[in-house]
Parts: structure tokens; C-alpha cells; sequence
């Protein structure tokens, strides 16, 4: 039985004052709930402030990016091991602001989800389509090709402690969201190709869905049979948003 996993990625966002009020909200409402797993993923510049913030709480944190060097000169960068320094447990990569915006390729993607595998950092592996794909038919290609390189550098078993979030690039702020049934195919395609390489490791990853997620589709999303949760951006800064949408999970 795979455990429900809401994701909270508040991308460039927030400030001291804004994150303590947010995250306050959220604990005081989720600490009693076991039954979903939910991660603040703030600003990596911000981490120190969550984690203190989060001693006693079972919400965890994950940073939004990580460099797959260990150390050294990387100006601006920031390792797994300074993560893992501050109790970080997930990291998000591959994210389509960071594949557009900051021209990350495949191949730096696989290195930093190795990076991250080996410093025991659980790696969230971002995938989607543009709406050209889409509309061309190639959803299940181009997915298929982001998760390929990670099986073909890293190995399957990188995949073990691993989560792969589904965010079509057309739905990510646009208001518009996949509808469960497209999330459901593209899920269920995600498990078929992990289950090509090893039955255990399709069967138990978390595959999670991310694009305009709120409190009013999050329902219809959550009841398809392989969708196990959301990356939420927009709507994880608003702490009654945010706990609505792990509510529609129960
Ligand atoms: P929105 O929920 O704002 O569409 O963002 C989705 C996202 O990119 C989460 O990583």
C-alpha cells in the first residue's frame, strides 16, 4: 500500500514571517493526521529557518534543486551534503522552470538524482510534456525518454526510494489541470515502463501529480487508482488551501 504523498513546492517565494505563519497553520492542523506524508519544499535559503521550525513536527522539507558536485568551487550551488546537514530528506529535480528556465539537461538531471540516491536524499524526478507534445501525441515518448536516461545512468534500484512527479508543462500555473483520466494514463504508462525493469519498484513508488492542483480538482485527481498525491505550487503557499487539498485525499 503506498503511502499518500502531498508535496508543498513554494518555488521563489516567501519570507521569514510569511513561512513561520504558514508553516505554524499547517503543523498545528496535520501533526494529529498519519495518513498522508506532506514536504514544504521552500527556498534553499530559507531551509535553515524550516528546520527549526519543524524539530517536533512529522512534516518534512525537501530543497527545490541541489548541485550533483560534492563540493568545491560551484559558485551559488548547494550540495546534498549541506542538505542533508539541515534534515532535508527530499529534492525536487528536473523541474520544468529548471529544464526551460535554466537549461538543465537530461544528463544533469541523472546526476543529480545519483547525487542525491547516494547522499540518501530522496529524489522527487519531475516529468510532463509541453501542449505541442501533447497535442502531437507524444506525451508517453517524451516521458518515457526523462525517465530512461535516470534508469540507464543510475539503474533501476535509484528508483527505489525515489518519487516521480507527473507535471504536464501546459497545466503548471495556467489554471488549467490535466483531467484525472489523462493523469491516470500517463501514471499507469509511468508504472508499465518501471515495471519492465523490476515489478517491486513499479508497484511501490509514489507517482504524484503536479499542474494547477487545488482544493476543488485535488479529489477527482487523488481517486485514480495510480495517482498517490500532488506537487502543488500555487496553492501550497496558502496554508487553508494547502490543508484542503491533503484533506481531499481522506
Ligand atoms: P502550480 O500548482 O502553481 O501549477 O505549480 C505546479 C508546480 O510546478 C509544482 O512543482
Amino acid at each position: 500500500m503506498r503511502q499518500a504523498l502531498i508535496i508543498g513546492n513554494w518555488k521563489m517565494n516567501g519570507n521569514l514571517a510569511e513561512n513561520d505563519e504558514l508553516l505554524n497553520t499547517i503543523s498545528k492542523s496535520y501533526d494529529s493526521n498519519d495518513e498522508i506524508e506532506v514536504v514544504v519544499c521552500p527556498p534553499s535559503i530559507y531551509m535553515a529557518q524550516i528546520s527549526q521550525q519543524l524539530l517536533n513536527s512529522k512534516i518534512k522539507y525537501g530543497a527545490q534543486n541541489v548541485s550533483a558536485n560534492r563540493n568545491g568551487a560551484f559558485t551559488g550551488e548547494v550540495s546534498t551534503a549541506m542538505l542533508h546537514d539541515l534534515g532535508c530528506s527530499y529534492v525536487l529535480l528536473g523541474h520544468s522552470e529548471r529544464r526551460c528556465l535554466n537549461h538543465e539537461s537530461d544528463e544533469q538531471i541523472a546526476d543529480k538524482f545519483s547525487a542525491a540516491v547516494q547522499a540518501e536524499i530522496t529524489p522527487v524526478l519531475c516529468v510532463g510534456e509541453t501542449l505541442t507534445q501533447r497535442q502531437s501525441k507524444e506525451t508517453f515518448l517524451v516521458i518515457a525518454e526523462q525517465i530512461s536516461i535516470i534508469i540507464e545512468e543510475v539503474g533501476i534500484k535509484g528508483f527505489e526510494h525515489a518519487v516521480i512527479a507527473y507535471e504536464p508543462i501546459w497545466a503548471i500555473g495556467t489554471g488549467e489541470t490535466a483531467s484525472p483520466e489523462q493523469a491516470q494514463a500517463v501514471h499507469a504508462q509511468i508504472r508499465r515502463q518501471l515495471a519492465e525493469h523490476d515489478l517491486n519498484i513499479s508497484k511501490n513508488i509514489q507517482v504524484i501529480y503536479g499542474g494547477s492542483v487545488n482544493a476543488d480538482n485535488a479529489k477527482a485527481l487523488f481517486a485514480q487508482q495510480d495517482v498517490d498525491g500532488a506537487l502543488v505550487g500555487g496553492s501550497s503557499l496558502n496554508a487553508d488551501d494547502f490543508l484542503n487539498i491533503c484533506k481531499a485525499y481522506n
